[in-house]
């Protein structure tokens, strides 16, 4: 079926209208049961949607939607809100390509992706999928602080709406105990001169209800339902991150939310894998970022790649 339907059904339908399926075959030319399908897949994604003599009408509950966003955030930022898509950071670059600022929030992904060329498991309305669009005024070197920063503002968030303890595991991911519940990734492109960035994509993702995670995730994973049994408002969670990332550019100049990166870090002080391949003792975190390492009594930084913790002490 073309998404073109749905997207459009869904717009409609988000906005508050009664949208009959006789006029909305009429206005796209398309037949009443490609109307019909596609109020039956919006359905199996979760959405409530009642048939009255009038048309089809979403009845609220936990919908994502980007007049409710509005409502929550200080911010005045444009939301794009879908049912699905492959990835929220693919629609963020395009829009963004075409000089649009915002965020970009979907019920579910076909293609979610992590660091690493991970997928990022994105089912319906189980979690929050959101990218930021940013114009950011930062050198280069300073932009390797977004990542780390957005780790900080979205672990404040969660707190701030369901309590818990939010760690944050090196370099972008937020954990509830031994648990992961979220994950960051920043996409970026950069100015021809390649010394500034044209745009920056912060994708979040955040587990939110009780999820089926496959197998290979089921001990690693967890959500805030699951963790914290708390029911969390996405559009709520979506506008108070927003918010918390409007002051970015001062925050990384500054670098004053290190210290809090660094209190919320569950790596210091203990052995990680580093990039699968060697053990080492995390002795901290640098203003940049980086991670401080004792490996065969040698200390050294390293900037990227990825550590997982190997003895527990918690
Ligand atoms: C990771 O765990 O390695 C990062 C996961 C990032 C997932 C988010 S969900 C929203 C955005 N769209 C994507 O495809 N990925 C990010």
């Amino acid at each position: 079926m073309s998404m073109k339907v749905k997207e459009i059904l869904f717009k409609q339908l988000l906005s508050g209208e009664v949208v009959s399926g006789a006029e909305l075959s009429k206005q796209l030319n398309v037949s009443r049961n490609a109307v019909w399908k596609a109020i039956s897949e919006l359905t199996k994604s979760g959405y409530n949607i009642e048939s009255t003599p009038k048309g089809y009408k979403l009845i609220a509950g936990n919908v994502l939607s980007g007049i409710e966003i509005a409502k929550y955030m200080k911010a005045d930022i444009s939301a794009y809100v879908f049912d699905e898509l492959t990835s929220t950071n693919d629609k963020a670059s395009e829009l963004a390509k075409n000089g649009e600022r915002g965020i970009v929030v979907s019920n579910m992904q076909t293609s979610g992706r992590g660091r690493l060329g991970r997928e990022f498991y994105s089912p319906s309305t189980s979690g929050l999928y959101m990218s930021l669009i940013l114009g950011v005024d930062l050198s280069l070197n300073q932009g390797q602080l977004i990542t780390a920063y957005t780790a900080v503002v979205v672990a404040n968030a969660i707190e701030k709406l369901c309590g818990g303890k939010i760690d944050i595991k090196w370099v972008n991911d937020l954990f509830i105990g031994s648990k992961k519940l979220c994950g960051i990734l920043t996409e970026a492109s950069i100015g021809l001169e390649g010394n500034s960035f044209d745009y920056v994509i912060v994708g979040i993702g955040i587990n939110i209800d009780n999820l089926t995670f496959p197998d290979e995730l089921v001990s690693k994973c967890t959500s805030i339902k699951m963790a914290l049994n708390k029911e969390v408002n996405r559009n709520e969670l979506v506008a108070l991150i927003a918010d918390g990332m409007q002051n970015i550019n001062e925050e990384i100049k500054q670098s004053n939310f290190i210290d809090e990166y660094r209190r919320r870090s569950n790596v210091i002080g203990k052995m990680v894998l580093v990039n699968g391949s060697y053990s080492a003792k995390v002795l901290g975190i640098t203003e940049n970022c980086a991670i401080i390492l004792e490996h065969d009594g040698q200390i050294k930084e390293i900037n990227g790649g990825e550590v997982s913790i190997l003895i527990n002490e918690n």
